[in-house]
């Protein structure tokens, strides 16, 4: 589980699913489950669950994000900026085990991972393409790494077992809004395990007014799609749109703070209430 990047050793390890284990029974399953191969330098683990063809999405759908991000349609740059703040405040001059769930190709977190002392880095991603460019956006951080590709549900699962009370800060980007509230709820308990007892959870992500319907957000938030965000061409639009419409599924304020304090957290923090790019900024403590 050691490889060499750009000189400086750094564990990697990428755990993959499979379609196999949806296709053999279990025993089965958990022998190939142990069985590994190595790949330009970074070693593979057949692992996991279920498969969707999640690489075919990635394809269509992250040169679209690129584009989203170097034209700030989303509000990156704002929300980031706050988080990275919080961060340095909340944990100067700290070695960080840090967690990244829906961590894509870890971009935008990128600039904290390479200025900040890290004792560990665990991102968790379907796509397993995105995984793969993690070591490249984010250099070597000089500390050990681990590339979870699986859904995140059953990543923090699994977690739960074994790494309890582990992770200084727990981090997910524009990723749990694909999942629906009561999934949502089940992740922020276990979430809260997996933090050590200063430990903290930031949440970015899109969110619902109180007063709107899915389809009125989803109307709402798609509108400067289709006007203003130029720099897509139709057949990207008509993609983004597709796949917002299918799978987003947004929280209001109101039930994202519920779910913390239901859980157990002591304090959540709204950083960021932004109703024009439709960004909430959460930070939740024990
Ligand atoms: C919009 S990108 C955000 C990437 C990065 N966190 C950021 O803030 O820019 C959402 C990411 O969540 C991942 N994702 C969505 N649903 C997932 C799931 N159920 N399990 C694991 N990853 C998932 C996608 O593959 C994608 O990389």
């Amino acid at each position: 589980m050691i490889s060499i990047n750009n000189g400086k050793w750094i564990r990697v390890r990428i755990i993959r699913q499979s379609v196999i284990e949806i296709i053999l029974p279990y025993a089965l399953i958990a022998c190939l489950s142990m069985l590994s191969y190595d790949l330009a330098n970074v070693y593979y683990y057949e692992s996991h669950r279920m498969t969707t063809d999640y690489n075919h999405i990635f394809n269509q759908h992250w040169t679209i994000y690129q584009k989203i991000l170097q034209h700030d349609y989303m509000g990156h740059q704002a929300v980031f900026g706050l988080l990275e703040g919080s961060l340095v405040t909340h944990f100067p001059d700290q070695s960080l085990d840090l967690l990244d769930i829906g961590c894509g190709d870890a971009q935008t977190l990128a600039a904290f991972l390479q200025t900040s002392a890290l004792q560990s880095y665990t991102g968790i991603d379907l796509s397993k393409e995105a995984l793969e460019l993690v070591p490249k956006n984010v250099g070597s951080l000089n500390c050990a790494m681990t590339l979870m590709n699986d859904d995140f549900v059953a990543a923090i699962e699994q977690l739960t077992q074994e790494q309890v009370g582990q992770f200084d800060v727990i981090f997910s980007g524009f990723a749990l809004h694909h999942v629906q509230d009561e999934t949502k709820a089940k992740l922020f308990a276990n979430i809260k395990q997996l933090l050590k007892p200063h430990g903290r959870f930031y949440l970015i992500d899109v969110y619902q007014q109180e007063n709107e319907t899915r389809e009125t957000y989803l109307d709402r938030y798609l509108a400067p799609t289709l006007t203003h965000w130029h720099a897509l061409d139709e057949h990207e639009t008509a993609l983004l749109n597709t796949h917002v419409r299918s799978s987003d599924f947004p929280s209001t304020r109101t039930k994202l703070e519920s779910m913390a304090f239901d859980v157990g957290f002591a304090n959540c923090e709204c950083l960021l209430a932004d109703p024009i790019h439709s960004n909430i900024l959460l930070s939740m403590g024990k």
